[in-house]
């Protein structure tokens, strides 16, 4: 009888997630790479000022993480315009901070998220990653500057997966707040004349996983396929959840707010189709898992 073959050990990957406790993405990070079999620990600020950067070295240091995951951000799109310094500090200085402290240790892997919001445009093709920047807010100015210090200090460790239009379970998002005055009017007003990829965070959450599993560095667009405006994300939503409210479509001059949003935004997923051997699936379809499974 030949001898069992030596069960072969295979470490178990440890994920720190900033925002993993309480964040939209974060959340959908922590069920994914759980799932997927990693070791995660979660990192917020209930747990000290991330800001900090003794703090934060400490805790890097000590959780010796393979993969360090950011999403945390200042996100109140409006807000940044008046508070810059503050949007600044979490949307650049933050990512900063912890390339160099992983730098400086010499170990781990840093994936970085950011938004459609660094391209401002008209109706074009989708916007590919060598494609040139150019925010037209605050937000989307704090997202460029962190996006670039994390890939200028760890070119060859880190990843900037850009993102968009993030609907998914845990927290406040568009597609929940147009659910919510559906139940309360006949009718919801939803501007038209923005355009771009929604995106399922338990989807880009996936996506992560598999990129970080690959440690795959430089930039990343990582958005469902397929596109839609606003009003259009609110009618598939609604459309889905048999609600009776109507879409009237308004136009972001009869809806105005503080800070300028890119008209066309959508984002090309060529690169992440490639790497992940398919394209990533369309939005409505994602859309429709979001809404008829429990989290
Ligand atoms: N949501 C979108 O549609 C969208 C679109 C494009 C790109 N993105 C990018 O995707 C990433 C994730 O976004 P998200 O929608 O998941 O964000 P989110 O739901 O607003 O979560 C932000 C996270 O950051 C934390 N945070 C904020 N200020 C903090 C502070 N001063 N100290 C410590 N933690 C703080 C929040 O903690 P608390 O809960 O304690 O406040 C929360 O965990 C971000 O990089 C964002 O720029 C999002």
């Amino acid at each position: 009888m030949s001898k069992p073959r030596a069960r072969q050990k295979t470490a178990t990957p440890k994920a720190l997630v900033l925002g993993g406790a309480t964040g939209l993405l974060g959340q959908a990070l922590v069920k994914v790479l759980a799932g997927r079999g990693w070791q995660v620990e979660s990192l917020g600020r209930t747990d000290g000022n991330l800001t900090d950067i003794a703090f934060l070295t400490r805790r890097l240091a000590r959780s010796a993480a393979d993969v360090v995951f950011n999403a945390v951000a200042w996100t109140r799109v409006d807000d940044a315009e008046e508070h810059p310094e503050q949007a600044r500090l979490l949307n650049c200085t933050l990512p900063d901070a912890l390339a160099r402290i992983l730098k400086s240790i010499g170990q781990g892997h840093l994936v970085h998220y950011s938004t459609d919001f660094v391209f401002s445009g008209q109706e074009r093709a989708p916007w590919r990653e060598e494609d040139t920047p150019k925010p037209a807010s605050v937000y989307g100015e704090t997202k460029l500057a962190g996006e670039q210090a994390v890939l200028g200090l760890l070119p060859g460790s880190a990843c900037v997966l850009r993102t968009a239009w993030l609907f998914g379970p845990g927290r406040k998002n568009f597609v929940e707040t147009i659910l919510a005055k559906s139940r309360a009017a006949d009718t919801v007003q939803v501007v038209f004349d923005q355009t771009g990829s929604p995106t399922y965070t338990l989807d880009l959450a996936r996506w992560s996983a598999a990129l970080a599993e690959k440690r795959a560095a430089g930039l990343w667009h990582t958005v469902n396929s397929g596109h839609a405006n606003w009003a259009e994300l609110a009618a598939e939503t609604l459309a889905l959840a048999g609600s009776r409210c109507q879409v009237i479509p308004v136009s972001s001059g009869q809806w105005p707010q503080k800070a300028r949003r890119p008209a066309w935004s959508v984002l090309d997923v060529t690169k992440l189709g490639n790497s992940l051997g398919q394209p990533p699936r369309p939005w409505p379809q994602a859309l429709r898992d979001y809404l008829y499974s429990s989290f």
